[in-house]
């Protein structure tokens, strides 16, 4: 199912503000997380060792990450043997994925093109990712069941984004705040004037997931750790110890 909202443009919207933000993301930024030896998640840095993302299999598998931005998680894939695709639709972003590739020498396809309309073929994949890419970027009901084409019967579909309540609780001027800002009705589609998320609430990610052929396997709850940990614009730590910000959706395609 497309959801016809009159909203098309998010795209490109999208697209020429990752062109814009991809300088901040150049350099340490981008290195600090190609240099890391295991993966972590998100913007408390959960250690995999913790919320067991990744297939155990990962060794020769075809992996496909949706919005790979800087690639580092790609490159992660490439460590534990997997052959991944990173997709972007910002030039930038990807500009900076292959000066890291050249840098740490892992060298991987890097395809510029919307999750929305991947240029792979059907049952190609076992294993389709999204940290804060297509998750948050691209609207749910057009990149899943991209997903689910994509995939070979039985793939794994992994992806983090904010959470429901977090987008609830944030008002259009930031930070997060104990009080609901919006509305759950209606939530799936923020725009922030330059540009556009979508944080589709539970239930309906749920109903997607299952009309796409998906069987959740675990949906993880992040909580940002005790110890002292850094503030983000919109996410004071000390909210992120409370409730919520940011979840791990883990599914597979039935099989
Ligand atoms: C926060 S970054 C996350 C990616 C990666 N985890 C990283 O931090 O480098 C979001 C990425 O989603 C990409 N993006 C936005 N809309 C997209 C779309 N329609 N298709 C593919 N990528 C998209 C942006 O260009 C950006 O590189």
């Amino acid at each position: 199912m497309i959801v016809d909202d009159g909203h098309t443009d998010h795209v490109e919207q999208n697209r020429r503000y990752w062109d814009d933000q991809a300088a901040a993301w150049h350099g340490p930024l981008a290195r600090e997380q190609w240099s890391q030896p295991q993966p972590r998640w998100g913007l408390w840095a959960t250690p995999e060792s913790r919320v067991g993302v990744l297939p155990d299999d990962l060794a020769g598998m075809s992996t496909i990450e949706l919005g790979c931005g800087t690639g580092y998680v790609s490159a992660w894939l490439a460590r534990a043997g997997a052959h991944p695709v990173g997709i972007d639709v910002s030039k930038e972003q990807l500009a900076t994925a292959r000066a890291m590739q050249a840098e740490f020498d892992i060298e991987f396809p890097l395809v510029l093109a919307s999750a929305e309309a991947v240029p792979y073929d059907d049952h190609t994949f076992g294993l389709a990712i999204s940290e804060y890419g297509a998750a948050l970027w691209c609207d749910p009901y057009r990149w899943i069941p991209e997903a689910a084409r994509l995939l070979v019967p039985g793939g794994r579909l992994v992806f983090m984004r904010y959470s429901p309540l977090y987008a609830m609780c944030v008002p259009p001027e930031g930070p997060a705040s104990s009080t609901l800002s919006r509305p759950q009705f209606g939530l799936t589609r923020l725009d922030w004037g330059n540009h556009v998320e979508f944080v589709l609430p539970h239930g309906e990610m749920l109903r997607l997931l299952r009309s796409c052929g998906f069987v959740v396997e675990d949906l993880i709850e992040i909580q940002a750790p005790g110890h002292t940990v850094r503030d983000y614009a919109n996410v004071p730590a000390d909210w992120a110890r409370q409730w919520p910000c940011e979840e791990i959706w883990k599914a597979r395609l039935a099989g």
